[in-house]
């Protein structure tokens, strides 16, 4: 039996928060309901225009939790100085543009080649990369050519096809065959976006993806349920997903 490990990325706690300023709901709580719950690592996304997390939240949640934190940036020498400064475990980079409303596809590694090696040549060696991709055999073979040993799925297409009852069978395609070559040239696969309880096993049992990223959708079914309730259901379906 494969092991999956489970990302919660809490960002949207501190969108609600920042709808009205201040403390509420408190983020550092959220981190330890998250380590308590079960968890494996606490993603966080600190945007160029910081419009949920901010480098304050990302210190003082590092001082509270034991579990890994993994932190996703845009990359450019701006973000890559704060994870230099704060030292997650690993560091994901993303595409980012100011105007969407979530992370819409995977980074192009192809044509972003020089300037993505210049931007992990500049990260400390102690910090674990990963780039978030499209499930694209060529940008994971441009990302092994790079040196990097993980890369993160994009999982939005498959999500978004599930959802409309349209090709999903063809997204779920397009994400085996990618972790089917990252396990023949071992790269790590992780996958996450757009995941929730009904699509997830889809992508949980596919062979050498071994860790998922979910955020919006657990922290909108923690409104109703709590966040412990929400995350245990999601880690137990993970484990039936891969029995
Ligand atoms: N993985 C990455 C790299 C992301 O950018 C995001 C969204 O911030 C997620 C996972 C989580 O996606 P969702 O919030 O749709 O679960």
């Amino acid at each position: 039996m494969k092991n999956i490990k489970l990302g919660v990325n809490i960002d949207h706690i501190a969108t609600v928060r920042n709808a009205r300023g201040g403390e509420h709901p408190n983020i550092i709580c959220a981190a330890k309901i998250v380590e308590a719950s079960g968890a494996d690592q606490l993603t966080v996304h600190v945007r160029e225009d910081r419009r949920h997390i901010n480098e304050h939240d990302l210190e003082n949640i590092l001082k509270v939790i034991n579990i890994p934190l993994n932190l996703e940036i845009a990359a450019n020498k701006e973000m890559v100085k704060i994870a230099n400064k704060y030292k997650p475990s690993s560091v994901c980079f993303v595409p980012e543009k100011r105007q969407e409303i979530t992370t819409e596809g995977g980074l192009d590694i192809i044509k972003n080649y020089d300037n993505l090696k210049d931007i992990i040549n500049n990260l400390y060696d102690d910090i674990d990369v990963a780039f978030f991709i499209d499930p694209d055999n060529e940008q994971l073979k441009a990302s092994y050519e790079l040196g990097v040993k993980t890369v993160e799925l994009h999982t939005g297409m498959y999500a978004n096809a599930y959802f409309e009852n349209t090709s999903s069978n063809f997204e779920l395609d397009k994400l085996k065959k990618t972790a089917s070559l990252g396990e023949k040239i071992n790269v790590k696969c992780a996958a996450g976006h757009g995941l929730n309880f009904d699509n997830v096993s889809n992508v949980a049992s596919i062979p050498h993806i071994s860790e998922l990223n979910i955020g919006h959708f657990l922290v909108g079914d923690a409104i109703f349920n709590g966040l412990e309730n929400s995350i245990k259901k999601m880690i137990n379906i993970l484990k039936e997903s891969v029995k």
